[in-house]
This record gives C-alpha cells, structure tokens and sequence, in this order.
C-alpha cells in the first residue's frame, strides 16, 4: 500500500540513535507498568528520556504527570499541546515479549506506553525544529479512570493552551493508517445505581411485601425504551444494565434490590436525555409497584466531540506526513471512553487513531492480555503529532 512511504518518511525524520531511544523509552515503560495516580517510576523514566532529548523546561503537574513546555521560535505564536496518557491495566500480560511486564496483573494493554513515548518523540522533532508558538507536550496519568485530565485541567498548567491533539492506538488500522475526523469519536461513561426499597415478607405470601425485584425487573425493560423510544435513531447510545443484586433465599422477599450500569452518548444532547431518562423512569417505575426508588448518577468522562478547526488541522497534518490515503474514518461510533474529552470542553481540539496492525501480527485488540502493536506506529504517532502541532501554532490566534 502507498502508506508504507509514508511510514518510511515518518522514520527518516529521527537518526537510527533516536529511534532506538525511543524504542527503548517505550519497551521500558512497558515493562513496568503502574496503574493509575501509581505512575511514580513512570514519571521518572518519562523525566529522564524528556531530559536526555535536550527537553528541560519540565513540570510535574497532577501528582504523576509531566508537562514538559517547548519554547516558540516566534514571539506571538499560538500556544498548543500535545497529551499522552501513561497508565496502565489490571490485566496480567500474556504476550511472551522479552520486555512484557514484569508487575504480575499489571500490563499496558492499552497502548499507553506507546503513546507516552511517541509524545516524547514529537518534543524530539519539536525541539529540533522550533515552531511558531511554545508546544507543551501533557504527559497524563489516570485516564483509565478517566480522572487524571481533569486534575491537569485544574492545576491551570494548560490555561494557555489554545488548542490540543493527542492520539490513541488502534489495532483495527495498518501502521500509516490514521483517523482525524471531525465530530464524536468516543462516548460519555456516565454510571448509575438505583435501591428500590420495598417491604420484605414470606415468599409464599406477596400480599403481606412490597417486592423490590419485581419493580427492578420492569426497571431493567422499561430502561431499554430510553434508547429505542427517546433518542434520535441518527444518535448512537447505550444503556446497560451491569449488575444486579437481590434477595438470598428461594421464600424469603427480600427488602431491597440493587441496579448498576453505565449510559454511553455521543453528544451532550444525548448525554443529558439519557441520564434524565434513567433517574425519571426508575423514579416512575418504582412509584408504579409502590416502591421507592433512590437514584445515583455518577458524572464520568464527557462524550469526546473533535472541534472542526483541529480536526482540520490534524487532516492537513496526516496528508503532509503520510499522503491522502492514510486518512481512514471509523466504520461505526466508538461507544468506548476517553478523558481526553475534558480537554476538548474547554479548548479546540483533536483526538486521532493511530494504526497499530501490520502483517503477520496478532489482532488481539486493546485490554486484552495478548495486545502487542507496531512499534513502526512510534513513529508516525510522533510524526502526525508533531506536525499537528506545528501547524496549529502557526495559525493565527
Ligand atoms: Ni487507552
């Protein structure tokens, strides 16, 4: 495919030396993951590599996060960013790679450890060449808990910022392949817990009890209408019900019954009718078996919505570095989450795809324990990134 020149390109931007630094960086994070707010080592290892590549303007924001900030070559440049997320999974690595985890239940199956180290790479092509305005790269912990672009958002450290990308591995593309759309790429991850709380009784006398799961069971139905009955059938979104828990005994009803699940949505739209929804109905649903219901929704990340300028900007960025061709669109709506979605609330921004899938690879996909990707995507990870950012502090502000 006419990618693979593209890639070639993406390579040549680094000497052989910087390649296997990077390599290096990346494979020594993946060998000692840590979950999230543990990324201590992490922060460590990501400060010495920043240091080692001539990058000293280093902050530690966010308990275990980096900011490491890139002068501007030009007074009056736009200030941007670019974030890699550092964490890693509960999951115990099955890979069999000479440098697969060495913490037993700890793995980076999500690709973090790739994306940490291609934001590396973009500040070595940064620093190298400067661009108009200072490019801050955001190395984040806590995504998969979706809590740690949130806290760097508090600290202020990004308040200039006018614009930001970042980008995540993606074993459904080829290395080379990349999606920079404009629009929803990942879902809001809102949870709800509802208790109906009845009267418990003898099992053989249910005139004497006010059953809970019973009410909870038309619960669970009543709540799939939200999606098929309430939301725009052009709008993707989910209402899952993951657990539930009542009673202990075949005769006994008992008092109480228990519903947890999390509400997916795409836009902010969508996101409130269905959140509303699930509070109002199990309100309405209990109130019909004479039960009461108390209703938890728990705010998670926000839907991720691409801005139009950056995704355009992230476009331009692809076609410059890897042709046309590379430029993929997902085939449906990513329901999955993603707490780059804070950013893009407050500034212009733009969250890519980066392919990870070459020839003879497993397709074992991210969280799984086999997840092993192309580390080739380092390097048009860094490429596509750091040419986003340099075209974004080009533009006028
Ligand atoms: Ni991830």
């Amino acid at each position: 495919m006419s990618e693979t020149n593209g890639v070639s390109a993406c390579l040549a931007q680094f000497t052989p030396a910087e390649r296997e630094r990077i390599v290096a960086l990346r494979r020594a994070l993946h060998a000692a993951p840590e979950l999230s707010w543990q990324e201590h080592g992490t922060q460590r290892t990501l400060r010495a590599a920043l240091e080692a590549s001539g990058i000293t303007e280093i902050q530690s924001v966010a308990e275990t996060g980096l900011i490491a900030t890139i002068p501007g070559g030009t007074r009056g440049g736009t200030t941007v960013a670019i974030r890699g997320d550092i964490d890693a999974l509960p999951i115990h690595e099955e890979t069999g790679l000479p440098f697969a985890s060495q913490h037993p239940g700890v793995m980076h199956a999500c690709g973090h450890d790739m994306h940490a180290a291609w934001t590396v790479a973009a500040g070595i092509l940064l620093a190298r060449d400067p661009t108009v305005g200072a490019v801050k790269l955001v190395l984040q912990p806590a995504e998969e808990v979706g809590e740690g672009a949130a806290r760097i958002l508090a600290s202020g450290a990004l308040d200039d910022v006018r614009m930001i990308f970042g980008g995540h591995v993606d074993w459904r593309f080829r290395v080379g392949e990349v999606v920079a759309t404009a629009g929803p790429l990942a879902a809001s991850t809102d949870t709800f817990t509802i208790v109906f709380r009845g009267r418990g009784g003898h099992g053989a006398r249910p005139q004497d009890a006010i059953d809970p799961i019973v009410g909870l069971s038309a619960f669970v139905m009543a709540v799939q209408t939200l999606v098929s009955r309430r939301l725009d059938p052009g709008l993707p979104g989910v209402v899952t019900v993951g657990a539930v828990e009542a009673g202990r005994a075949a005769n006994v009803i008992p008092e109480q019954a228990r519903a947890t699940g999390t509400i997916r949505a795409t836009t902010p739209g969508a996101r409130t009718l269905l959140c509303d929804g699930v509070r109002t109905l199990a309100i309405s649903v209990a109130a019909t078996h004479g039960l009461r219901a108390e209703v938890t929704v728990s705010e998670g990340t926000p839907p991720l919505v691409n801005t139009d300028a950056a995704a355009g900007i992230a476009q331009e960025a692809t076609r410059a570095r890897l042709g046309a061709p590379a430029l993929r669109t997902l085939a449906t709506a990513n329901m999955g989450g993603e707490d780059f979605a804070f950013y893009t609330e407050r500034m212009e921004g733009c969250f890519l795809r980066i392919g990870t899938w070459s020839e003879g690879r497993s397709d074992s996909g991210v969280h799984t324990p086999r997840f092993d990707p192309d580390e080739e995507a380092l390097f048009v990870g860094a490429s596509v990134l750091a040419e986003c950012a340099r075209r974004a502090s080009a533009a006028s502000r």
